[in-house]
């Protein structure tokens, strides 16, 4: 999916350093071991011919008959003392330096082997770690019980017996419904041994529904990014067909706003965070994939969040990579609220589509209110008509944030978000921000401690996370 240039393996990273390593240490070692580290006697040098005869030569190196101690000394027993201290100081340093040299060969063999496992293990696109993490690595014994994988255009996914699921949801029991789609609902799964995920069951009686179904699957298996969901795997039973995700425990966004708590679970900082974490994720399926993913279906049901409030882009059905958009096969597709104008006319899709779809969402967490409201039975009013000539109104502006955070901000950065807002939903799509120009826009906006640069003074009201007045 990402063209990603093959970076270079660091040299202790590589398998060949260690064997090197391996076969040149004992080279090195030898010599020093055979003579103590000392310099190489010389034939005639009286150490030559203690090592000599310490060594059980009849012959000195020479060749000529050794002379008897007696003759040579003075005091024989003060010389033989001092070639036995010779000789042990000799034996203890062959064997300090045999055992460094045996270490040094166990442990780079160990390095090596450990190096080349990591080499032949490396994914070959990079990956985001920061999230799916926990989820993945909770799902390694679940997932060697389903030892069946469907393969897909590049690469696998597990695919996951029906039965499993069925018992995991309560037999796709209503009191386990997270959420409901276009083509059915997704349930929360309880599997043995305590792992939770979220399944979608797709009633798939119609063309339309498998291509979603497929269309998901080989994109979700391809991405990996902290702000996307993360695919769990997959299931086709009859005309059923299920996909089963990390599970999102405080649900979508637009359940959060929308719901019965109307968004009191979400501070000022958390909304900024959410929209910072969807530009994230936007970002990189505009940015970072090659060739770019434009999703197609940007919305607040669509963007779900994790128990500490992380936000992820979900519901894959839709989205299209560049090269596929240009083939003009694509029935026009999104939510009425959601969809550029553009798009909507001309059937002209681009990144830009997304940037629109981001500015209502950030729209939505600004005034806590539906992207389409009815007016009358038969009059709807968008989010985008009712709320531009207040929003680049300043004093105008405080007067229609939602009240759960009203007055809670501060006015500059109410200004700032409200500025990229009405970019975003600018009716002509070049006039529309980049999302990386968005992302750059929010991050000063969030606290450090929620993924942005903000740093928080406590003494400043504007700027605590509680909800008092500024
Ligand atoms: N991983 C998940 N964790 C928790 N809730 C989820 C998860 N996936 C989906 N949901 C809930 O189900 C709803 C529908 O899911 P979605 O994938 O958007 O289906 P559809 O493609 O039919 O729109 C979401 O809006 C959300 O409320
Ligand atoms: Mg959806």
């Amino acid at each position: 999916m990402r063209s990603m240039p093959a970076s270079p393996l660091p040299l202790l990273a590589r398998p060949a350093f260690y064997l090197f390593v391996v076969l040149l240490l004992p080279l090195l070692c030898f010599p020093l071991a055979a003579n103590g580290g000392a310099p190489p006697p010389t034939a005639s040098s009286p150490a030559a011919a203690a090592a000599s005869t310490a060594a059980g030569d009849l012959v000195p190196p020479n060749g000529s008959v050794a002379a008897p101690p007696a003759a040579a000394a003075p005091a024989p027993f003060v010389e033989l003392e001092e070639r036995h201290q010779h000789l042990r100081r000799q034996i203890i340093i062959a064997a300090v330096l045999a055992s460094i040299a045996g270490v040094t060969i166990v442990l780079a063999v160990l390095f090596a082997c450990i190096a080349w496992r990591r080499y032949r293990g490396a994914p070959d696109d990079f990956k985001d770690t920061q999230s799916t993490d926990t989820a993945r690595i909770a799902l390694v014994p679940i997932l060697n019980r389903f030892n069946s994988f469907k393969a897909t255009k590049k690469g696998l996914v597990a695919m996951m017996d029906y039965a499993s699921l069925e018992a995991a949801t309560g037999n796709f029991s209503e009191s386990n419904v997270l959420g409901v789609g276009g083509f059915g609902c997704v349930y929360k799964a309880n599997f043995d041994g305590g792992f939770v995920a979220a399944v979608k069951r797709l009633g798939c009686e119609g063309q339309e529904c498998e291509k979603e179904f497929e269309n998901e699957l080989d994109l979700l298996q391809r991405i990996q990014h902290s702000n996307i969901v993360s695919l769990v795997g997959f299931c086709i039973h009859e005309e059923n067909r299920f996909i089963v995700y990390e599970l999102m425990v405080n649900g979508s966004l637009e359940t959060q706003l929308h719901g019965p708590s109307h968004g009191s679970a979400l501070s000022w900082h958390i909304r900024m965070k959410i929209a910072l974490d969807t530009a994230r994720g936007l970002e990189y399926l505009h940015e970072h994939c090659n060739p770019p993913i434009i999703h197609r279906d940007l919305k607040s049901s669509n963007i779900l969040l994790n128990s500490d409030f992380n936000a992820k882009i979900s519901d894959f059905g839709l989205a299209v990579t560049s090269g596929n958009r240009s083939k003009g096969n694509l029935k026009l597709s999104g939510t009425l609220g959601y969809v550029a104008p553009e798009y909507l006319l001309d059937g002209k899709l681009t990144e830009k589509s997304d940037v629109y779809a981001f500015g209502v969402v950030l729209l939505e967490l600004l005034l806590g209110r539906r992207p389409v409201e009815k007016m009358a039975p038969s009059q709807c009013q968008s989010i985008v008509t009712w709320a531009m000539p207040q929003l680049i109104d300043r004093s105008k502006l405080p007067t229609i944030i939602d009240p759960v955070i009203r007055d809670t901000m501060d006015r500059k950065h109410l200004y700032q978000v409200a500025a990229v807002a009405v970019l975003c939903v600018q009716p002509e799509p070049s006039y529309r921000p980049l999302i990386t120009d968005v992302l750059h826009s929010l991050i000063p906006l969030v606290p450090m401690d929620l993924g942005g640069t903000l740093r928080i003074n406590p003494e400043s009201p504007c700027t605590t996370r509680n909800q008092s007045p500024c």
